[in-house]
């Protein structure tokens, strides 16, 4: 039987009692697509999945993202790879250039904000773990929210954002997107708070995809944005996930930020597979009328 436990009061809940490799319900698919709207990121233990098992599941959950044929995680199939670890199994140096474009992942961010259509949810598969660090963060966009003050949050209103990947890469090292990935992925605008349908609540949209604030003076726009992720990112809205091998986590990425940690790379390998949720449109400015199902 179905159970969830919240890991934090703002964010995360372990899900017991189901085993995600068989066909499952779709009342109880709706009670957990439910749950990832409140909790933000949903915690399964002990889920030793094939890849088809993680695309079925995924699939039970929504229409599935294919990767960005150009993205050096994914190859245009459902299934990517978050790894140190190349085809033949050896482990990458860090200063490779693979290895510097996967600590892009290292910077909060929501997956795929920089995509007209956001990506709605992410699945991570812990196919290989090491013994210590490499953790996965979130935070919640909604709770930190909903505890700015009401004239911060009536400043927002009607604000929108650009977002690009090349920007958060950029941070990283300069060159690191190949010509036709950039092709891929030019900046786009979103709202900077959004509505979640499903809960009616408001959530911030911030993150290393975030450039400037569009209509505003480049240092004024990025100075909130910075003020903003330090606010999204107190310690209080935040889940720490320390993994464990078979874990399956599905997060919410209307609803929380997340960034991975770092560990021993040169040593210890750390393997993910993800899967992706599609967004079923743009992102909806919390001025947007109320959804109705
Ligand atoms: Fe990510």
């Amino acid at each position: 039987m179905l159970q969830i436990r919240k890991l934090t009061e703002h964010i995360g809940a372990e899900i017991r009692g189901i085993d995600v490799r068989v066909r499952l319900p779709a009342d109880t698919y709706q009670r957990l697509r439910m749950a990832l709207c409140q909790h933000a990121v949903l915690v399964f233990r002990g889920q030793e999945i094939t890849d088809p098992q993680q695309i079925q599941f995924s699939a039970g959950l929504g229409p599935l993202e294919m990767t960005i044929p150009s993205d050096p995680i994914g190859d245009g199939g459902p299934l990517g790879v978050i790894s140190n670890v190349d085809k033949l199994g050896e482990i990458i140096p860090p200063n490779d250039v693979r290895s510097l474009y996967t600590k892009g992942n290292m910077l909060w961010h929501s997956d795929g904000s920089f995509k007209p259509i956001p990506l709605r949810a992410s699945l991570l598969a812990a196919k290989a773990i090491p013994p210590a660090g490499g953790n996965t963060e979130f935070a919640s966009l909604t709770a930190s929210y909903e505890t700015l003050s009401a004239p911060q949050q009536e400043q927002l209103q009607g604000l929108f954002a650009e977002h690009s990947l090349a920007h958060s890469r950029a941070q990283i090292a300069p060159n690191l997107m190949t010509e036709s990935f950039l092709d891929d992925t030019p900046p786009v605008p979103q709202p900077m708070v959004r509505l979640i349908p499903e809960t009616g609540r408001r959530a911030l949209l911030v993150g290393s995809y975030a450039t400037h604030i569009v209509g505003q003076p480049l240092h004024e726009g990025q100075t909130l944005l910075a003020e903003l992720l330090a606010w999204v990112t107190r310690p209080e809205f935040v889940y720490s996930h320390r993994w464990q091998l078979n874990d399956l986590l599905v997060y919410d990425n209307r609803c929380c930020l997340h960034r991975g940690r770092d560990w021993d790379r040169a040593n210890c390998k750390r393997i993910l597979h993800r899967t992706t949720l599609a967004g079923d449109g743009p992102a909806p400015a919390s001025n947007a009328p109320p959804h109705t199902p």
